[in-house]
């Protein structure tokens, strides 16, 4: 899973090709490379780590030419060094590749039978291989390329240069997204619409299957069985900026800090503010008549599911499932004809998620996208999408774009409930004035992130802890230990709280941190006895809570670090406890001097299953 990029111009392209993978390093960031046709032969600049070792590469390099390809690495097969970055090439053919060739040792074996020697560890060399074997053969640019495609299997997404044609770049589509962005003078090839979006008037998607001929003032596109394709060309019309920090020091924090801002104008996308009431825009069917609800997530967005799924309950009256997308695509469970299966994807483009809506969609069901990028897979894919309007998220570990999910999927629970007849009128109102507020409780908690910072550098030196909560706080828990793990690297477990008993409390000892969410809601008492659990046995309790939380526990308030929060209520509370679950990870990371933005071996968008 990588992020993928080419250009043909009338004029030299590596800078550009540098800026445009500086809008796919999301994608992966273990190596990069760019390849350009000058003078009748391929150049090439590689770099292992992320794109400013490239840069400094390209500024003391010539890389000349008018057409290249480019490319930003998650490893899949092979290491993260400069030897497996792409783009790989013979002495014919340079190409970059995003997603996974599952035959790729089947393949290799057999070219080394034949005499092939390979530099790399990694599937893409394959196809440069096959490519330059059929085009030794006599077959055309156009031909081999076709005859690889139809001996490669797996995922693929590829910007392929041939030396005896270098005028012309050839984009492939065979599972992994791709897209032209074109203007008069040149046309570009991208992994999505946000790397072309700088440098483009239109923007074409690829289908699978097809081959495109891109020269510098025209293309054409020809699918499956080598007819020409007629793809619809959508103007671009918003060019997206490259977000900049502005005062802070990292992507993560700004967004942090973003996030009563981004999370009201979102909400204004959902709410009408004169009637305090939902306005959703219409969908291609009846909410009234849904008969279950699915919803199917990865990553954060699958916290995200998970905390949703007690709103969908309480507001809807129907049944509610959450599923991890690569578990569910592949267990090929029964679903209800009428059933509504919503995918929750920050990026639109996460492989497992994309897969089980076309199987969804397969089944018949009635799917909706609650997506952040507008024109990803998800949503040209489902019935109908939802956005969430976070802005870019650039920060790999997700924050802005996870609470604007709960934002837009709490909002679609209580549309459904209105539709439904579960909810009134009235209840409708009163949950959209909660909905109203979230801006203003987060803003307050932001506003104590000193005191975060101060608890942090108590826990810079900590190897492991357990977050725990009840209801919708386990959830919430389980992201804050995610986001711990992410970007500062320390082991965190995130658990039901009155589940601790059968099996993680056999952690417990002394000074073990334990971060419990405790909002005083009706499981507050349970979680509490869990709280003295947690104490009797010596370890280190940061408890979150509110005022009143904090009095109820009466002389316990010595034995912990409290954290205070706002009240909430049911549909606050998982916003208003995540705010300072992000802040400790966040303050922790940058005490142990970690990569905040682009924590080792993730990557921002996760397109192989
Ligand atoms: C990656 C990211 C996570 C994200 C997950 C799902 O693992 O690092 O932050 O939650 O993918 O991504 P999606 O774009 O589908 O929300």
């Amino acid at each position: 899973m990588c992020g993928i990029i080419g250009l043909v111009s009338d004029q030299e392209v590596s800078s550009t090709l540098l800026e445009g993978l500086k809008r796919l390093e999301y994608r992966g960031y273990d190596s990069s490379g760019i390849a350009t046709i000058n003078a009748n032969k391929i150049e090439r600049v590689r770099s292992k780590g992320n794109l400013s070792f490239l840069e400094e590469k390209l500024s003391n390099t010539n890389l000349p030419g008018n057409i290249g390809v480019g490319h930003t690495r998650w490893a899949t097969h092979g290491t993260p060094d400069e030897k497996n970055a792409h783009p790989h090439i013979t002495d014919k053919v340079a190409v970059v590749h995003n997603g996974i060739i599952e035959n790729n040792n089947q393949i290799r074996n057999q070219l080394i039978e034949s005499g092939v020697e390979f530099s790399s560890d990694t599937d893409t060399e394959v196809i440069c291989h096959v490519l330059t074997t059929y085009l030794n053969s006599g077959l055309s640019a156009y031909d081999s390329i076709r005859a690889t495609m139809n001996d490669i299997r797996g995922t693929y997404a590829l910007g392929v240069l041939v030396l005896s044609e270098p005028e012309k770049l050839y984009a492939v589509r065979g599972g992994s997204p791709l897209a032209i962005g074109s203007t008069k003078n040149q046309n570009f090839i991208g992994s999505d619409t946000y790397s072309l979006s700088a440098y483009s008037e239109n923007i074409t998607y690829l289908k699978d299957g097809d081959i495109a001929v891109i020269e510098s003032h025209s293309y054409s596109i020809y699918d499956h069985s080598d007819s020409l394709a007629i793809r619809e060309k959508q103007s671009i019309i918003e060019s997206v900026s490259l977000s900049e920090k502005g005062i802070f020091k990292h992507f993560m924090a700004k967004e942090i800090h973003e996030q009563p801002e981004v999370l009201a104008k979102s909400l204004s996308n959902y709410i009408d503010m004169e009637t305090g009431t939902l306005n959703i825009p219409s969908l291609p069917y009846d909410l009234s008549g849904i008969s279950n609800v699915t919803l199917v997530a990865c990553g954060s967005s699958y916290y995200a599911g998970l905390i949703s799924r007690d709103w969908f309950e309480k507001f809807t009256n129907v049944k509610v499932g959450v599923e991890i997308a690569s578990e569910f695509r592949y267990r090929e469970p029964p679903m209800d004809i009428n059933g509504l299966t919503v995918f929750i994807s920050q990026s639109g483009e996460t492989a497992d998620t994309l897969a089980a809506l076309r199987h969804c969609k397969s089944l018949g069901q009635k799917t909706i996208s609650i997506v952040n990028v507008g024109d990803s897979s998800m949503c040209r894919n489902s019935d109908a999408s939802l956005k969430i309007y976070a802005g870019p998220e650039i920060g790999v570990a997700s924050t802005k774009a996870f609470t604007c999910q709960l934002g837009v999927l709490a909002c679609l629970a209580i549309k459904i409930g209105v539709s439904n007849g579960s909810l009134s009128k009235d209840q409708e109102k009163e949950y959209v004035q909660s909905l109203l507020s979230i801006p203003r409780l987060i803003s307050n908690t932001l506003d104590k992130e000193d005191e975060i910072a101060d608890l942090a550098h108590d826990l810079s030196n900590i190897t492991t802890t357990l977050y725990l909560g009840r209801g919708q706080m386990y959830p919430v828990a389980m992201e804050g230990a995610l986001k711990l793990k992410e970007i500062s690297y320390v082991h965190a477990e995130g658990y039901p709280a009155g589940e601790m008993k059968h099996g993680p409390i056999a952690l417990l000892e002394k000074d073990l941190p334990v971060f419990m969410m405790a909002p005083t809601n009706r499981l507050y008492e349970k979680t509490i006895s869990n709280l003295n659990e947690v104490i009797a046995r010596d370890a280190s309790v940061i408890l979150l809570t509110d005022e009143e939380g904090l009095k109820n526990i009466g002389y316990l308030a010595n034995k912990v670090k409290a954290f205070v929060l706002d009240k909430t209520d049911f549909i606050t509370a998982p916003f208003v406890y995540t705010l300072p679950n992000q802040l400790i990870a966040y303050h922790i990371a940058l005490l142990k001097g970690t990569d905040v933005d682009q924590p080792r071996n993730l990557a921002k968008s996760v397109t192989v299953e």
